[in-house]
């Protein structure tokens, strides 16, 4: 089957790299953007967490943000099957670099290491003027208290330390994050839409002289390009994955 022809190429491969986004994490409670119950489709507005937002109102923006946060990240959150399993790839000599659009941190907490965190991380803040990053809680907290927008000890603005839509990703780790896919053998996305560049274009550059692998409940642009397709739960499939190549 599709799983068994997957763990073949793996074992075949001198390279192989991983894309996740928010799929793997709703098994965690956190909800994706574009899924059946997407943040996008009905909580909010993308348009609203804009980078041009945050220049003109980031006082709104950053109350909108927290919302977001709270609706993102509702309790405590933990890896799950998905994420321990690419730990698990990894830890195995399976699975060379781990590229993730997520910004919830939980692929560092189950354990991976060559781990390349394309739109940042949502547990830090970043001052627009001295650099220094800070715990994202207690920014949040300072908001909710009625400081908008917060600001740095140095007097500069503070940034949640993800990607905006209209803002470009950290040149250095985009850049080795498009040299792993180019190099591997097999690349292989799960949990992603597959519609946000630059990262939707990395399953291409992955798929060039490799096998190309898509685990995703609904549709992507890549799938026809794609060598094995499974539509099933990423937390399934991973530790599916993990047994067979243990076999
Ligand atoms: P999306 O919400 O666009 O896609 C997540 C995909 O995961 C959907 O197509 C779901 O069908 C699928 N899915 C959900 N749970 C699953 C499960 N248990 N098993 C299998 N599939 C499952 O999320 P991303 O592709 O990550 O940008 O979105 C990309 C970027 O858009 C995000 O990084 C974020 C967002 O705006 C930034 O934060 C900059």
């Amino acid at each position: 089957d599709a799983l068994d022809r997957l763990a073949s190429a793996i074992r075949e491969a001198d390279s192989t790299v991983a894309l996740t986004g928010a799929g793997v994490s709703t098994a965690s409670g956190i909800p994706d953007f574009r899924g059946e119950d997407g943040i996008w489709n009905a909580q909010f507005d993308p348009a609203d967490f804009q980078v041009g937002r945050f220049r003109s109102d980031p006082a709104g923006f950053w109350e909108d943000r927290v919302k977001l946060h709270e609706a993102m990240f509702p309790g405590e959150i933990e890896p799950n099957a998905a994420h321990e399993a690419l730990a698990e790839l990894e830890s195995q000599g399976w699975l060379d670099a781990l590229i993730t659009q997520n910004t919830d941190g939980l692929h560092g907490a189950a354990g991976s290491k060559e781990l390349f965190e394309l739109h940042g991380n949502a547990h830090r803040i970043v001052c627009m003027d001295c650099g220094r990053k800070i715990d994202a809680a207690s920014v949040r907290e300072r908001v909710r208290e009625g400081e908008s927008p917060p600001l740095c000890d140095c007097g500069g603005l503070l940034k949640p330390d993800v990607v905006l839509f209209g803002e470009s990703l950290p040149e250095a780790i985009m850049a080795e994050a498009q040299r792993r896919a180019r190099e591997s053998d097999v690349f292989l996305a799960v949990g992603s839409s597959l519609t946000v560049e630059p990262a939707a274009s990395l399953p291409k550059a992955g798929a060039r002289d490799g096998l190309l692998a898509i685990c995703n409940f609904d549709p992507t642009p890549h799938d026809d390009r794609t060598d094995v397709l499974v539509r099933e739960d990423v937390t399934e499939v991973l530790p599916a994955l993990v047994a067979r190549l243990d076999a």
